[in-house]
Protein backbone atom coordinates (compact mmCIF):
# COMPACT_ATOMS: atom_id res chain seq x y z
CA UNK A 1 0.00 0.00 0.00
CA UNK A 2 0.84 3.53 -0.97
CA UNK A 3 2.41 5.66 1.89
CA UNK A 4 2.15 9.23 2.18
CA UNK A 5 4.54 11.96 3.58
CA UNK A 6 3.85 15.79 3.51
CA UNK A 7 7.40 17.41 3.82
CA UNK A 8 7.29 21.00 4.62
CA UNK A 9 10.17 23.13 3.54
CA UNK A 10 11.63 19.67 0.87
CA UNK A 11 13.30 22.42 -0.83
CA UNK A 12 15.44 23.51 1.88
CA UNK A 13 19.31 21.49 2.27
CA UNK A 14 17.79 19.32 4.95
CA UNK A 15 14.07 18.82 3.21
CA UNK A 16 15.69 18.18 -0.06
CA UNK A 17 17.87 15.31 1.58
CA UNK A 18 15.10 13.88 3.79
CA UNK A 19 12.74 13.77 0.17
CA UNK A 20 15.73 11.75 -1.35
CA UNK A 21 15.60 9.23 1.58
CA UNK A 22 12.19 8.68 2.07
CA UNK A 23 12.32 8.02 -1.61
CA UNK A 24 14.57 5.87 -1.35
CA UNK A 25 13.03 3.88 1.17
CA UNK A 26 9.59 3.47 -0.53
CA UNK A 27 7.64 7.00 0.63
CA UNK A 28 5.23 8.82 -1.99
CA UNK A 29 5.87 12.53 -0.89
CA UNK A 30 3.91 15.52 -1.27
CA UNK A 31 7.14 17.87 -1.80
CA UNK A 32 6.55 21.44 -0.17
CA UNK A 33 8.33 24.58 -0.81
CA UNK A 34 8.25 27.86 -0.36
CA UNK A 35 9.89 30.05 -3.45
CA UNK A 36 11.84 27.23 -4.87
CA UNK A 37 9.56 25.78 -7.14
CA UNK A 38 12.53 24.92 -9.61
CA UNK A 39 14.58 22.56 -7.07
CA UNK A 40 11.29 21.01 -6.20
CA UNK A 41 10.85 20.17 -10.08
CA UNK A 42 13.60 19.01 -10.90
CA UNK A 43 13.69 16.48 -7.66
CA UNK A 44 9.76 15.44 -8.80
CA UNK A 45 11.59 15.02 -12.67
CA UNK A 46 14.04 12.65 -11.06
CA UNK A 47 12.29 10.64 -8.65
CA UNK A 48 9.17 9.89 -11.04
CA UNK A 49 12.47 8.59 -13.32
CA UNK A 50 13.66 6.34 -10.37
CA UNK A 51 10.66 5.11 -8.68
CA UNK A 52 7.79 4.52 -11.15
CA UNK A 53 5.87 2.71 -8.73
CA UNK A 54 5.61 6.04 -6.36
CA UNK A 55 4.30 9.22 -6.76
CA UNK A 56 5.83 12.85 -6.05
CA UNK A 57 3.36 16.12 -6.15
CA UNK A 58 4.75 19.74 -5.46
CA UNK A 59 2.91 21.98 -2.93
CA UNK A 60 3.85 25.69 -2.99
CA UNK A 61 2.46 27.83 0.65
CA UNK A 62 4.00 30.92 2.46
CA UNK A 63 3.78 29.30 5.93
CA UNK A 64 3.94 33.32 7.80
CA UNK A 65 0.54 33.51 6.11
CA UNK A 66 -1.70 31.00 8.44
CA UNK A 67 -5.29 32.53 7.08
CA UNK A 68 -5.49 30.36 3.79
CA UNK A 69 -4.05 26.93 5.05
CA UNK A 70 -6.68 25.40 2.62
CA UNK A 71 -4.83 26.61 -0.40
CA UNK A 72 -2.05 23.64 1.25
CA UNK A 73 -4.55 21.12 2.95
CA UNK A 74 -6.93 20.72 0.05
CA UNK A 75 -4.21 19.41 -1.73
CA UNK A 76 -3.32 16.50 0.17
CA UNK A 77 -5.64 13.31 0.33
CA UNK A 78 -3.64 10.46 2.15
CA UNK A 79 -1.41 11.22 4.55
CA UNK A 80 1.18 8.77 7.12
CA UNK A 81 3.63 11.36 7.87
CA UNK A 82 4.07 14.89 8.62
CA UNK A 83 7.71 16.43 8.16
CA UNK A 84 8.16 20.22 9.44
CA UNK A 85 12.05 20.78 7.34
CA UNK A 86 11.02 24.73 6.78
CA UNK A 87 12.65 27.16 8.90
CA UNK A 88 14.60 30.36 9.21
CA UNK A 89 16.73 32.84 11.69
CA UNK A 90 18.17 35.92 12.36
CA UNK A 91 21.37 36.84 13.87
CA UNK A 92 21.43 39.70 16.28
CA UNK A 93 21.39 40.47 19.74
CA UNK A 94 17.92 39.91 21.07
CA UNK A 95 17.22 43.56 22.57
CA UNK A 96 18.06 44.23 18.17
CA UNK A 97 15.71 41.86 16.96
CA UNK A 98 12.82 43.25 15.23
CA UNK A 99 9.46 42.15 16.45
CA UNK A 100 8.37 41.49 13.23
CA UNK A 101 11.40 39.46 12.55
CA UNK A 102 10.47 37.33 15.57
CA UNK A 103 6.71 37.61 14.91
CA UNK A 104 7.40 35.98 11.84
CA UNK A 105 9.77 32.84 13.09
CA UNK A 106 6.90 32.06 15.24
CA UNK A 107 4.37 32.21 12.41
CA UNK A 108 6.29 30.02 9.91
CA UNK A 109 8.22 27.71 12.49
CA UNK A 110 5.88 26.97 15.41
CA UNK A 111 2.27 28.61 14.87
CA UNK A 112 0.96 27.85 11.34
CA UNK A 113 2.97 24.31 11.42
CA UNK A 114 0.74 23.24 14.98
CA UNK A 115 -2.53 24.76 12.99
CA UNK A 116 -1.54 21.88 10.03
CA UNK A 117 -0.80 19.91 12.90
CA UNK A 118 -4.42 20.01 14.65
CA UNK A 119 -5.63 19.99 10.03
CA UNK A 120 -4.29 16.77 9.68
CA UNK A 121 -4.46 14.68 13.03
CA UNK A 122 -7.11 12.90 11.85
CA UNK A 123 -5.77 11.48 8.89
CA UNK A 124 -2.91 10.49 10.67
CA UNK A 125 -4.67 8.73 12.77
CA UNK A 126 -6.63 6.75 10.28
CA UNK A 127 -3.23 5.49 9.47
CA UNK A 128 -2.01 2.19 11.36
CA UNK A 129 1.66 4.15 12.44
CA UNK A 130 1.20 8.35 12.01
CA UNK A 131 4.31 10.07 12.30
CA UNK A 132 5.22 13.82 12.84
CA UNK A 133 8.53 15.03 12.99
CA UNK A 134 9.72 18.90 13.53
CA UNK A 135 13.09 19.77 12.62
CA UNK A 136 14.55 21.34 15.82
CA UNK A 137 17.88 22.39 16.34
CA UNK A 138 20.13 22.18 19.42
CA UNK A 139 19.65 25.60 20.20
CA UNK A 140 16.42 25.05 21.53
CA UNK A 141 17.78 22.86 24.23
CA UNK A 142 21.38 24.67 25.25
CA UNK A 143 20.08 28.10 23.76
CA UNK A 144 22.32 30.03 21.71
CA UNK A 145 23.47 33.77 22.18
CA UNK A 146 22.81 36.04 18.93
CA UNK A 147 19.71 33.66 18.28
CA UNK A 148 17.57 33.99 21.15
CA UNK A 149 14.62 34.45 19.05
CA UNK A 150 15.70 30.90 16.65
CA UNK A 151 16.06 28.73 20.12
CA UNK A 152 13.14 30.19 21.64
CA UNK A 153 11.41 29.07 18.68
CA UNK A 154 13.24 25.63 18.44
CA UNK A 155 12.42 25.09 22.58
CA UNK A 156 8.71 25.36 21.72
CA UNK A 157 8.71 22.25 19.43
CA UNK A 158 10.06 20.35 21.78
CA UNK A 159 8.27 21.33 24.75
CA UNK A 160 5.09 20.94 22.10
CA UNK A 161 6.16 17.41 21.19
CA UNK A 162 6.49 16.47 24.86
CA UNK A 163 2.92 17.46 25.72
CA UNK A 164 1.17 16.52 22.42
CA UNK A 165 2.58 12.93 22.49
CA UNK A 166 0.66 12.25 25.60
CA UNK A 167 -2.27 13.40 24.17
CA UNK A 168 -1.90 11.37 21.09
CA UNK A 169 -0.16 8.54 21.99
CA UNK A 170 -3.50 6.17 22.01
CA UNK A 171 -4.18 7.31 18.51
CA UNK A 172 -0.71 5.32 17.10
CA UNK A 173 0.61 8.83 16.03
CA UNK A 174 3.83 9.67 17.45
CA UNK A 175 5.67 13.23 17.82
CA UNK A 176 9.18 13.97 17.82
CA UNK A 177 11.78 16.34 17.24
CA UNK A 178 14.71 16.19 15.20
CA UNK A 179 17.19 18.52 16.37
CA UNK A 180 20.40 18.95 14.39
CA UNK A 181 23.86 20.85 15.40
CA UNK A 182 25.27 22.53 12.36
CA UNK A 183 24.99 21.35 9.12
CA UNK A 184 26.38 22.06 5.78
CA UNK A 185 23.42 23.53 3.83
CA UNK A 186 22.64 27.28 2.46
CA UNK A 187 20.91 28.15 5.97
CA UNK A 188 24.57 28.54 7.52
CA UNK A 189 25.65 30.70 4.37
CA UNK A 190 24.84 34.06 6.55
CA UNK A 191 28.03 33.19 8.37
CA UNK A 192 31.94 33.68 7.37
CA UNK A 193 34.50 31.41 6.54
CA UNK A 194 36.27 32.15 9.41
CA UNK A 195 33.25 32.53 11.65
CA UNK A 196 31.82 28.48 10.05
CA UNK A 197 35.74 27.29 11.08
CA UNK A 198 35.44 28.86 14.57
CA UNK A 199 31.71 26.98 15.10
CA UNK A 200 33.92 23.57 13.88
CA UNK A 201 36.48 24.31 16.01
CA UNK A 202 34.03 23.52 18.95
CA UNK A 203 32.48 20.29 17.71
CA UNK A 204 33.67 17.66 19.06
CA UNK A 205 32.96 15.81 16.00
CA UNK A 206 35.22 18.32 14.07
CA UNK A 207 32.31 19.01 11.20
CA UNK A 208 29.34 19.90 10.29
CA UNK A 209 27.08 17.19 9.55
CA UNK A 210 26.14 16.26 6.04
CA UNK A 211 22.15 16.50 5.60
CA UNK A 212 21.81 12.68 5.06
CA UNK A 213 23.00 12.26 8.77
CA UNK A 214 20.36 14.01 9.93
CA UNK A 215 17.50 12.38 7.24
CA UNK A 216 18.63 9.65 8.31
CA UNK A 217 16.90 9.85 11.93
CA UNK A 218 13.55 10.96 10.31
CA UNK A 219 13.70 7.69 8.05
CA UNK A 220 14.54 6.27 11.29
CA UNK A 221 11.55 8.11 13.57
CA UNK A 222 8.66 7.15 10.27
CA UNK A 223 10.09 3.39 10.69
CA UNK A 224 6.67 0.88 12.41
CA UNK A 225 9.14 -0.51 14.48
CA UNK A 226 10.10 2.85 16.05
CA UNK A 227 6.42 3.31 17.47
CA UNK A 228 7.27 3.31 20.76
CA UNK A 229 9.37 6.40 20.85
CA UNK A 230 7.17 9.54 21.32
CA UNK A 231 7.62 13.01 22.63
CA UNK A 232 11.42 12.93 22.80
CA UNK A 233 13.87 15.79 21.06
CA UNK A 234 17.13 13.79 19.34
CA UNK A 235 19.87 15.56 19.24
CA UNK A 236 21.87 14.87 16.38
CA UNK A 237 25.35 17.08 16.60
CA UNK A 238 28.45 15.28 16.65
CA UNK A 239 28.50 16.07 20.47
CA UNK A 240 28.34 19.94 20.66
CA UNK A 241 26.77 21.64 23.35
CA UNK A 242 25.63 18.12 24.97
N1 LIG B 1 21.47 24.00 8.69
C1 LIG B 1 21.70 23.92 9.98
O1 LIG B 1 22.85 24.07 10.45
C2 LIG B 1 20.58 23.63 10.93
C3 LIG B 1 20.90 23.35 12.27
C4 LIG B 1 19.89 23.08 13.17
C5 LIG B 1 18.57 23.07 12.75
N2 LIG B 1 18.28 23.35 11.44
C6 LIG B 1 16.85 23.35 11.07
O2 LIG B 1 16.63 22.44 10.01
C7 LIG B 1 15.57 22.92 9.17
C8 LIG B 1 16.07 22.98 7.72
O3 LIG B 1 17.19 23.87 7.63
P1 LIG B 1 18.04 23.99 6.29
O4 LIG B 1 19.45 24.09 6.71
O5 LIG B 1 17.60 22.95 5.33
O6 LIG B 1 17.55 25.43 5.78
P2 LIG B 1 17.49 26.02 4.29
O7 LIG B 1 18.35 25.24 3.37
O8 LIG B 1 17.74 27.48 4.44
O9 LIG B 1 15.96 25.77 3.86
C9 LIG B 1 14.93 26.52 4.45
C10 LIG B 1 13.58 25.96 4.03
O10 LIG B 1 12.54 26.75 4.64
C11 LIG B 1 11.61 27.13 3.63
N3 LIG B 1 10.99 28.41 3.95
C12 LIG B 1 11.63 29.61 4.17
N4 LIG B 1 10.72 30.58 4.38
C13 LIG B 1 9.49 29.99 4.30
C14 LIG B 1 8.15 30.45 4.41
N5 LIG B 1 7.86 31.74 4.67
N6 LIG B 1 7.13 29.56 4.26
C15 LIG B 1 7.40 28.26 4.00
N7 LIG B 1 8.64 27.75 3.90
C16 LIG B 1 9.67 28.61 4.03
C17 LIG B 1 12.45 27.24 2.35
O11 LIG B 1 11.61 27.19 1.20
P3 LIG B 1 12.10 27.83 -0.24
O12 LIG B 1 13.57 27.54 -0.34
O13 LIG B 1 11.29 27.11 -1.26
O14 LIG B 1 11.80 29.28 -0.19
C18 LIG B 1 13.33 26.00 2.52
O15 LIG B 1 12.63 24.85 2.11
C19 LIG B 1 15.15 24.27 9.73
O16 LIG B 1 14.05 24.10 10.60
C20 LIG B 1 16.37 24.70 10.53
O17 LIG B 1 16.01 25.58 11.58
C21 LIG B 1 19.25 23.62 10.53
Amino acid sequence: MTKWTLIIGASGGIGQQIATTLAADGWSLYLHYHQHEETIQQMVDQFNHQYAGQEFIPVQYDLTDEANLSALTSNIFALDALVFAQGTTHYSLFKDLPLVKLQTMLQMQVVTPLRLVQEFEDKLARSSHGRIVFLGSVYGGAGSPMEVGYSTVKGALSAFARAYAQEIASTGITVNVVAPGAVATPMNDIFTGAEKAAVTEEIPAGRFADPNEISYWVKVLLDPAAQYLTGETIYVTGGWLR
